[in-house]
């Protein structure tokens, strides 16, 4: 099977930067994988996204070398508006995300079909069918100014939904949002897993990326260290010094297998630890 997504030996440094942001990057991820990428803050997580969706050489400069590729092709040499309908980004901050000239938020998730060239019928159907499936029906007829930050958030993400693109790249989706706000964020991420899309998530609340993300690459000192299923980084209690927190259950796992009987896998989330503890 071909990768989706592939980098290799990627080095890339901003333009204003005095360092390199990435030394020797390279992995490949395949359909249908759901990655999380974590790193202390400054590892370059949000940099690599950029890289991916070609905003890095077009939109933000510096020097970039090694291989970025998409299906074989290479991603720079793509235009911004080739790869709109094919990798569809979500920002942290909903609000850079709104075209800011739409007045309701029907307009607004149509917005994004409109620039493909979508004819109208089309156009209207699944935007309907965008609506009903991440149940903002509520939402439908306000301007989106006068939205909350976190049904801002939502409204982003069904405008990139409603392009369908085959991957999608979410940048701390919930960072400004409240447990409420972020589980109605993950309830869409998990609908998106659902439908098989390649999913690329950077994200600092580990209990979920431990339920959601298949494989972890891991980010430190402008390369990656770790790469692997989740299971595997999610177990090791160094992951710690590095700035990516584990979830509670592996840390339990963990002391439990030290101090009173040492398991043979590490649970990383709560039906594992079940299944460990009642033996
Ligand atoms: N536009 C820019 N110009 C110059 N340097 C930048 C730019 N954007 C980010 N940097 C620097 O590049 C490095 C990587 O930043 P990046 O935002 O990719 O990290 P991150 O892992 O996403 O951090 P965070 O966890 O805070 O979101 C940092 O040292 C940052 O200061
Ligand atoms: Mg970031």
């Amino acid at each position: 099977m071909n990768p989706v997504l592939e980098m290799k030996d990627v080095h890339f440094k901003y333009l204003i930067g005095k360092e390199k942001v990435f030394e020797g990057i390279s992995f490949k991820i395949y359909k249908g994988e759901f990655v999380s990428i974590t790193g202390r803050n400054g590892s370059g997580k949000t940099t690599l996204c950029n890289i991916l969706r070609g905003f890095i050489p077009h939109l933000n400069q510096g020097t970039l070398s090694g291989d970025i590729l998409l299906h074989g092709e290479s991603i720079p040499d793509k235009s911004l508006g080739e790869l709109a309908d094919k990798i569809g980004y979500i920002f942290q901050n909903p609000f850079i995300q709104n075209s800011g000239i739409k007045e309701t938020v029907y307009e607004e998730i149509a917005f994004g079909l409109e620039n493909l060239g979508i004819p109208r019928e089309e156009m209207i159907k699944t935007v309907d069918d965008t609506i009903k499936l991440l149940k903002i029906e509520d939402l439908r007829e306000k301007h989106p100014a006068e939205l909350s930050g976190g049904q801002r958030q939502r409204v982003a993400i069904a405008s990139i939904i409603a392009m369908d693109p085959p991957i999608l790249i979410i940048d701390e989706p919930t960072s400004q949002l409240d447990p409420k706000g972020t589980e109605e964020i993950f309830e869409i991420i998990k609908l998106l897993k659902e439908q098989k899309k390649t999913i690329i998530l950077v994200e600092h609340k580990i209990d979920q990326v431990a339920e959601y993300a298949s494989r972890i690459i891991m980010l430190e000192d402008k390369k990656i260290l770790f790469d692997g299923t989740t299971n595997e980084i999610l177990s090791k209690e160094e992951v710690m010094t590095y700035g990516t927190n584990l979830p509670q259950v592996a840390k339990l796992g963990i002391k439990y297998s030290k101090e009173v009987k040492k398991l043979e896998k590490i649970p990383t989330v709560l039906e594992e630890a079940v299944k460990i503890f009642k033996g």
